[in-house]
């Protein structure tokens, strides 16, 4: 793995077995790679009982639900949410 890369790359650890091991995994190889200088952003999918925070030993202010909820009050706000946001180019407005 290029840690020069720009574009994320993304590594999906996944069974349809439960207690195979899959956070025990996915917590070593993010303090590993970070170790070696790499960005890492750990995304625990377990939408009911996540627990990434608590192997890695941080607190994670901010759950999929508010990611979801975020998106959906800016479609409801008209807004394209799909779109990445944009900086203001404009002298004027810095
Ligand atoms: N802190 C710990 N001390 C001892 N054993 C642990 C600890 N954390 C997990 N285990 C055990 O290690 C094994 C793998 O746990 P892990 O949480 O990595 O599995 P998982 O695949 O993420 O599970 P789940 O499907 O419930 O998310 C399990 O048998 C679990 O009981
Ligand atoms: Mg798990």
């Amino acid at each position: 793995m290029n840690k020069n890369t720009k574009a994320p790359q993304v590594i999906g650890i996944a069974s349809g077995k439960g207690g195979v091991g899959k956070t025990s995994v996915t917590s070593n190889l993010a303090v590993a790679l970070t170790q070696r200088n790499h960005r890492v952003m750990v995304f625990d999918a377990d939408l009911g009982l996540a627990n990434a925070q608590i192997a890695l030993g941080v607190h994670a202010p901010f759950n999929i639900g508010h990611v979801l909820r975020f998106v959906a009050g800016l479609a409801a706000l008209g807004m394209d949410a799909t779109r990445p946001l944009q900086t203001s180019t404009n002298p004027a407005t810095s």
